[in-house]
C-alpha cells in the first residue's frame, strides 16, 4: 500500500514521494522575470524534500497575467531565468515543474496585499482583459473582458504552445497547463462566463474545444515521456454540482485520450458568490471520484495540510500526490515535520545531508 513516503512514477518521471508544492503566485516579478525573491523562494521551498515542485502560474503572455507583478515565460531573457528555478529545484532533489497560465478576465489585478481587486480604469498599469464572453467575474474583478474573435483564441493557443516549448528549454521536468479558478481555460467551460454562440460556445463540446485544442497542441511539443498534466476546477458549488462533475468526467477522459497524464482536482472560481464548504481535506472524495470514473492520477490541494490527513488521502487511494501548499509557507521543511509526525524512521534523512546529519544526531536544543 503506497503512503505520503512513497515514491511515485510518471512516464519517465520518479518523485521520491507523494508530497507535492502547489503553484503559489508570489507577485513578486517585474516584466514578468524571475529574481532573487524567487531564487531563495524555490530553493528552500525544493530543500525541504517534497518530490515535486510546482513553479506558480507562469503567464504565457503579457495580458495573461493576474497582476503587473506574475511570472511570465513568453520571451528568451524569462526563459533564461526560470532556468535557474529549474535547476535549484533539481539540485535540491526534487523535480522541477511549472504551471503555464493565461488570467483571462481575472487580469490585470493588483497584488493580494494590494486590493486583489481590478487596477482602476486610466491606471497606467492596467491593461484590457480577453475572455470568451464579455462577461465580467463581478465582486473585486467588475471589469468587462473584450470577447475574444477566433484569431485571439489562435493566438493565445500558440503562446501555449510556445510556453510549453521555453518550460521544456528551461529544464522543467513536469507542465501543469492552468485550466482552473475561473481563469481563461476554466472561463471557456463554463456557462457562467461563456455566452458565445460559435464553434467555442453553447454546446459541452464547443465550450470544451479550447481546452482539448490547447491540450493537443501542447502535447504535440511537450516530450512523450514527461508527465503532462493539468489544474482543473471539476465543480463551482453553486448548486449544480452534480451535472458539472459529470461533464467534468467526461472531459478529463477525453483530456486523457489527448495525452493528460495526471490531473490536479480543484475548484471552479469561476462565478464569485458560491457556498464551498471548506474543511480539512475537503476535495478528498471528490478527487477521489474523478480518479475512479475518469481513471487517471489525481493530486488534490486544499486542507491537506495536516500530516496524517494527507497521508490517510494517499493510503486510501483517494489522491496519488497530495499537494501541500500553505503549509510550507508556513514551514518550508514541512516534509520533516511530516516524517516526524508519521513515525517515519530517521525523519531528518528527509532533509539534504548538510541539515539531516545534525538533526538526526543531536537531539535539537530548541524546546517544544
Ligand atoms: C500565495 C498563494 C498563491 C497561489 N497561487 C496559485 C497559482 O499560481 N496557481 C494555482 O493553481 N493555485 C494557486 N494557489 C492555490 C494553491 O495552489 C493551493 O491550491 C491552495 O493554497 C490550497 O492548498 P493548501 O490548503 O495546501 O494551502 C495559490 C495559493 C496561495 C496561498
Amino acid at each position: 500500500m503506497a503512503d505520503l513516503f512513497s515514491s511515485f512514477q510518471l512516464k519517465d518521471v520518479t518523485l521520491k514521494n507523494r508530497i507535492a508544492i502547489p503553484p503559489m503566485c508570489q507577485y513578486m516579478a517585474e516584466d514578468g522575470l524571475v529574481n532573487d525573491w524567487h531564487k531563495v523562494h524555490y530553493a528552500s521551498l525544493a530543500r525541504g524534500g517534497s518530490g515535486l515542485v510546482i513553479v506558480e502560474a507562469t503567464a504565457v503572455s503579457p495580458e495573461g497575467r493576474i497582476t503587473p507583478n506574475c511570472l511570465g515565460i513568453w520571451n528568451d531573457a524569462q526563459t533564461e531565468q526560470l532556468r535557474e528555478i529549474a535547476a535549484a529545484i533539481k539540485a535540491a532533489g526534487a523535480i522541477p515543474g511549472i504551471q503555464i497560465a493565461h488570467a483571462g478576465r481575472k487580469a490585470s489585478a493588483n497584488v493580494p496585499w494590494e486590493g486583489d481587486d481590478h487596477i482602476a480604469a486610466g491606471d497606467s498599469r492596467a491593461w484590457q482583459p480577453i475572455a470568451p464572453s464579455a462577461i465580467a467575474f463581478g465582486g473585486d474583478l467588475p471589469r468587462v473582458p473584450s470577447e475574444m474573435t477566433v484569431d485571439d483564441i489562435k493566438r493565445v493557443q500558440g503562446d501555449f504552445v510556445a510556453a510549453a516549448l521555453r518550460a521544456k528549454e528551461a529544464g522543467f521536468e513536469w507542465l501543469e497547463m492552468h485550466f482552473a479558478h475561473g481563469y481563461l481555460a476554466q472561463s471557456f467551460t463554463s456557462t457562467h462566463s461563456n455566452h458565445r454562440t460559435d464553434e467555442f460556445g453553447g454546446s459541452f463540446q464547443n465550450r470544451t474545444r479550447f481546452t482539448r485544442e490547447t491540450l493537443a497542441a501542447v502535447r504535440n511539443v511537450w516530450p512523450d515521456n514527461l508527465p503532462l498534466t493539468a489544474r482543473f476546477g471539476v465543480l463551482e458549488f453553486d448548486g449544480k454540482d452534480e451535472e458539472t462533475m459529470s461533464e467534468s468526467i467526461q472531459l478529463v477522459k477525453e483530456w486523457r485520450q489527448l495525452g493528460l497524464d495526471m490531473l490536479s482536482v480543484s475548484v471552479g472560481f469561476t462565478i464569485p458568490d458560491t457556498n464551498i464548504p471548506w474543511g480539512p481535506a475537503f476535495m478528498a472524495p471528490i478527487a477521489q471520484r474523478v480518479r475512479n470514473e475518469a481513471q487517471i492520477p489525481v493530486s488534490s490541494a486544499w486542507g491537506f495540510g495536516t500530516p496524517k490527513l494527507a497521508d490517510q488521502a494517499i493510503r486510501n487511494e483517494q489522491l496519488d500526490l497530495a499537494m501541500i501548499g500553505r503549509a510550507h509557507l508556513e514551514n518550508p521543511n514541512w516534509p520533516y515535520h511530516a516524517a516526524k509526525v508519521l513515525g517515519k524512521k530517521d525523519p531528518a534523512w528527509v532533509l539534504p545531508p548538510p541539515y539531516a546529519h545534525w538533526l538526526s544526531r543531536y537531539k535539537s536544543p530548541v524546546a517544544d
